[in-house]
């Protein structure tokens, strides 16, 4: 397919008769056999995600296409993993136990990336161990502990600097970490002097320089900035250092279409980053983790209960920030609307609540929204990313299912948990 023909995509999440479907399935049909709160993943809109990130980059020459490294974090299920490993995918990782299940959903490990300003001892030798492709060091201390590690094992460990660019990219402050107050990276300067350090040492081997700068980002010209900035890294590296890097990673944060805007044009982005690296011969990362899976996954939730007080109306549904925590923790807006369409409910301005014990608790705020009656279902859009990993147990809730619907098959990715998994490790047995 030739540069800048996107494939003709099919919305991950269609309505048919009045009823959202993934797939050939109804939304009401999986709730009603996997029960709710439920995560519903699309496979098929994962891997066309993945394809339109590679064709907006499809500029680069064939040697540098991308290496799409899924961000892990986003979505770790196994089965998201799997589809991904399958379709070539890398992962970026910021954990022992991203690694672990990278791994072992068969991500090679000479596609792995391990970012993270809190690296310990085990995850750094569980990466060399593993024979990743790259540390994404974020302090001079912590390369300092991989070269001295490395050297004990006997083993090379090849290295990235994350480089701080100090650009800010107008997102939530809590997921903005390309300006120079955020704990990530480092200087161009101390970068540059961290290269020099790699150069002098045995056991350490500098293959890439990596840029991070924050997420669901939607103007291009933040990453374009950051770009610059790592670019000159690269170059002062190998004109002081002589210091010849093999790719520059430009992170994630490619932001996509939601409650609150519109998504980052992905092909306006990939046409730049083709023309700066032209004749630069080196390959490019990208890191996208809700780029792929962010509205290929809903959250379907059912109505408990409609209550009146004053002037509010609050829809109690049995999801809430324990399930989905992104509307009250980063003022995340998700779309949401009924699983069940028929015309006639009327539309209301609505608060959906969970039943957690916060005030703090709800999916979204102010809607205007058809009402169906209770015992009908909500479907939270855009909950693929950043949904299920972050649910927790607290008030002793149990963390929903997920399942994956990929072709004409549908898969129970995670099964919903039992009250025997909320004591697990405090019992005996
Ligand atoms: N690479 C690195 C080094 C990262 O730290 C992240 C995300 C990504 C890539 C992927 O970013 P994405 O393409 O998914 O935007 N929990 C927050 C988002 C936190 C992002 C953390 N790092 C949320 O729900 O909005």
């Amino acid at each position: 397919m030739g540069a800048g023909v996107l494939t003709a995509t099919s919305p991950p999440f269609a309505r048919r008769g009045g009823l959202l479907h993934c797939g050939a399935y109804s939304l009401e049909n999986l709730a009603q056999q996997y029960q709710t709160p439920l995560y519903v993943y699309n496979g098929d809109r994962i891997l066309e995600r993945k394809r339109a990130l590679e064709e907006a980059f499809a500029g680069l020459k064939a040697s540098l296409r991308p290496l799409v490294a899924y961000s892990v974090k986003a979505n770790p299920n196994l089965a998201v993993l799997d589809l991904l490993a399958r379709a070539g995918a890398g992962a970026d990782i910021v954990s022992g136990g991203e690694l672990f299940r990278a791994l072992r959903a068969g991500i090679p490990a000479d596609r792995i990336v391990f970012a993270g300003v809190g690296k310990s001892r085990d995850e750094l030798r569980y990466g060399i161990e593993a024979g990743i492709m790259s540390f994404h060091v974020e302090s001079a201390q912590e390369l300092e502990a991989l070269g001295a590690l490395a050297a004990e094992m006997g083993a090379v460990a090849p290295v990235a600097v994350r480089v701080n660019p100090d650009v800010q990219s107008f997102t939530h402050e809590f997921t903005s970490t390309g300006h120079a107050a955020a704990k990530f990276g480092v200087s161009p300067g101390e970068a540059h002097e961290m290269y020099r350090r790699v150069a002098a040492h045995p056991a350490l081997c500098a293959v890439g320089v990596d840029v991070h700068i924050g997420s669901q980002i939607r103007d291009p010209a933040p990453f374009l900035r950051a770009l610059d900035v790592v670019l000159q890294v690269e170059e002062r590296a190998r004109r002081e250092l002589g210091i010849e890097l093999d790719y520059v990673d430009l992170g994630g944060g490619f932001g996509i279409s939601d409650g609150a805007g519109e998504a980052l044009d992905i092909r306006a982005l990939g046409r730049e980053v083709a023309a700066r690296l032209e004749g630069r011969g080196l390959a490019l990362i990208l890191e996208p983790g809700r780029f792929l899976v962010g509205d290929a996954g809903v959250l379907v939730t059912l109505i408990l209960y409609v209550k009146k007080s004053g002037e509010k109306t609050f829809v109690v549904t049995d999801a809430g920030m324990t399930e989905l925590i992104r509307p009250s923790h980063y003022g995340g807006v998700h779309s949401v609307s009924p699983v069940r369409e028929n015309g006639r409910d009327p539309v209301e301005r609505v608060d959906i609540v969970g039943p957690v014990c916060e005030q703090g608790d709800f999916l979204a705020r102010d809607r205007l929204l058809p009402l169906p009656p209770p015992g009908a279902l909500l479907c939270v859009h855009q909950a693929g990313a950043y949904g299920f990993t972050m649910a927790s147990n607290y008030n002793s809730r149990l963390r929903p299912a997920e399942v994956l619907v990929h072709g004409e098959h549908v898969t129970l990715a995670r099964r919903r948990e039992r009250y025997d998994d909320l004591i697990r490790g405090e019992t005996d047995d």
